[in-house]
């Protein structure tokens, strides 16, 4: 068997296009969406995915702003930033781009964007509605795997899903939103002792390692549906996933290539929830 594609850059594309419906529907009526991202330090990945969250907002015809802060920048220097944000009405969505400095302390920096802002999901009461499936603002890398498995047709109910990774940007909130629609969850991390043994289980298996092509052939089951999260450098420093692609389509059913998988549908959840955000404004 060699597995189809889950092409999530079309995917993403499609669901862009009914963004830029709403967005321009919201703009005739004199609501042009917000979204500002702070970047603190000059980690060149987090750089990357700024300007990509950047060129899309522009694309979409979506107000955004950039704070760019040096990593020197003191914790409370950050937080009168937000707090300037939460109460600045052209913006709807605020964010803030992980991982910080270590002087700074991300779960308070988190605490102080507000919940109606918190277009991320990260805020603890965004993080407790979700969990108790209230309405609010879900994480955008998780949401936009869901999104991907749905377009894809992929049924959850009943289903065996593997999350390799505990963050709480992407595997925890993961499992829970599979939880939701009926599958059965098991979390793997760095402590799981036999990772092959459970892996091999998965019937949707999701990898957020961070590990360059750590997922072969021999960790997933014939027919199986493998979403990579990972966005990874190989030993010639091209772009890469999680999992070894080319040695796994041969074996699974479905699978997302990287590029062209979930990154893109990651920021368009982002673009989805800032949307969301703005439309508050209409009641
Ligand atoms: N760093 C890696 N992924 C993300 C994300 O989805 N949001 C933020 N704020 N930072 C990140």
């Amino acid at each position: 068997m060699s597995g189809k594609l889950i092409n999530g850059k079309e995917i993403g594309n499609t669901i862009r296009q009914s963004i830029q419906q709403e967005v321009n529907a919201l703009k005739e009526q004199g609501i042009t969406p917000g979204l500002a991202v702070i970047l603190v330090g000059d980690d060149p990945a987090s750089h990357t995915y700024v300007s990509n969250k950047q060129k899309s907002c522009e694309q979409m015809g979506i107000y955004s702003e950039l704070i760019k802060l040096s990593a020197e920048v003191t914790e409370e220097t950050l937080l009168q930033h937000i707090e300037q944000l939460n109460t600045n009405p052209s913006i709807d969505g605020i964010l803030v781009q992980l991982p910080l400095p270590k002087h700074i302390d991300e779960q308070k920096v988190i605490a102080a964007i507000s919940p109606d802002k918190d277009v991320d999901g990260f805020h603890p009461i965004s993080v407790g509605k979700m969990l108790l499936k209230q309405p609010t603002f879900l994480p955008c890398t998780p949401y936009g795997v869901m999104k991907l498995l749905e377009h894809a047709n992929v049924d959850i109910a009943g289903k065996h899903a593997v999350v390799i990774g505990r963050s709480h940007i992407v595997g925890v909130p993961m499992g829970q939103l599979l939880l939701q629609k009926d599958a059965t969850v098991t979390y793997c991390h760095s402590k799981t002792p036999d990772l092959k043994a459970i892996t091999t289980q998965a019937d949707i298996l999701v990898v957020a390692t961070g590990r360059a092509k750590m997922i072969g052939a021999d960790h997933v089951k014939e027919g199986a549906v493998v979403i990579d999260v990972g966005m990874d450098r190989d030993e010639n420093g091209k772009l890469c996933g999680d999992v070894d692609f080319d040695a796994v389509i041969e074996k699974v059913s479905a699978i997302t290539p990287v590029p062209g998988g979930v990154g893109p549908m990651t920021i368009t959840m982002l673009l989805f929830n800032t949307l969301q955000s703005a439309k508050k404004k209409l009641s």
